[in-house]
């Protein structure tokens, strides 16, 4: 039976890759992001799409409203939307101190909020039994991210996501995070990623190549099948053995 999957995020990278994934298994799919141009491209058959900025309370009534209207139950919640805040506008020069509150409040906002406010809207509206809520956190909450803004604010998705499953647990529904590594061909690194860099992510890891947003998708599938119905409040990382080093 087709399932209603919603996916923030749901206009690129990661989040694409799994619409594509659960559209293809026959699921609906809603996507969510804030560029409404991008969702209306994306290559989705048969998807529906919302425009939002999931760290706005008021957008997120909105997409609970919308959710109530066009598909009444959600039985996957994927929430992809995220990101270093490299695309974010960028603090007001001359302050250090402001600069170091605007990162973290950038990062919390997008990471940590956007997740969490979604969560809370759709609560009532998951399927039980069965319904899967699964979290996109990262490398960087078990190793730091340079500024510690962007790890902070995955990991405090990780004892969020542990509440959830044991608050959940007994409607039938599973929360999963999956933790990814380096990961290309998504908007995450913005237009440029150096290739020494680029080297140095691949040459954590163990297999010796980058992430792709299909290798996430694919997990992120299989922790929403009725096969993964015993696994919850647990995290998954996706990372060719990189979190270990080389
Ligand atoms: N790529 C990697 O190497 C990597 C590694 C570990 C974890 N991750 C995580 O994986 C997730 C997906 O990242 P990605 O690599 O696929 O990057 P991406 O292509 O930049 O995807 C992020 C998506 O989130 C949406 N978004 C951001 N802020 C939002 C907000 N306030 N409200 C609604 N939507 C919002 C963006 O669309 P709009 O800008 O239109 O809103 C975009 O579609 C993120 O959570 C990221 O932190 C990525």
């Amino acid at each position: 039976m087709a399932r209603n999957v919603v996916i923030s995020g749901g206009g690129t990278g990661i989040g694409l890759a799994a619409a594509r994934v659960f559209a293809a298994g026959g699921d609906r799919v809603l996507l969510l992001g804030r560029r409404a141009e991008v969702l209306e491209k994306a290559e989705v058959p048969g998807a529906l799409t919302y425009a939002a900025d999931l760290a706005d309370p008021e957008d997120v009534r909105g997409v609970a409203a919308f959710v109530e209207r066009e598909l009444g139950a959600v039985d996957v919640l994927v929430h992809s939307a995220g990101g270093s805040g490299l695309l974010e506008p960028e603090a007001p020069e001359g302050d250090a101190l402001a600069a170091v509150a605007h990162t973290w409040n950038v990062n919390f906002r997008l990471n940590t909020l956007t997740a969490v406010l979604l969560t809370e809207a759709l609560k009532p509206r998951l399927a039980e039994p069965g319904g899967r809520v699964l979290f996109l956190s990262s490398i960087a909450a078990y190793r730091g991210s340079g500024s510690g803004a962007y790890a902070a604010s995955k990991a405090g998705l990780h004892p969020y996501a542990h509440d959830l499953a044991r608050e959940l647990g007994p409607r039938g529904i599973t929360v999963n995070v999956v933790a990814p590594g380096y990961i290309e061909d998504t908007e995450f690194f913005g237009d440029a990623m150096a290739e020494d860099r680029r080297d140095r992510l691949i040459g954590e890891t163990s297999n010796g190549r980058a992430g792709t947003p299909g290798d996430v998708a694919e997990t992120l599938h299989w922790l929403a099948s009725p096969g993964a119905g015993h696994i919850t409040s647990q995290i998954i990382q996706v990372n060719g053995g990189a979190e270990r080093g080389r």
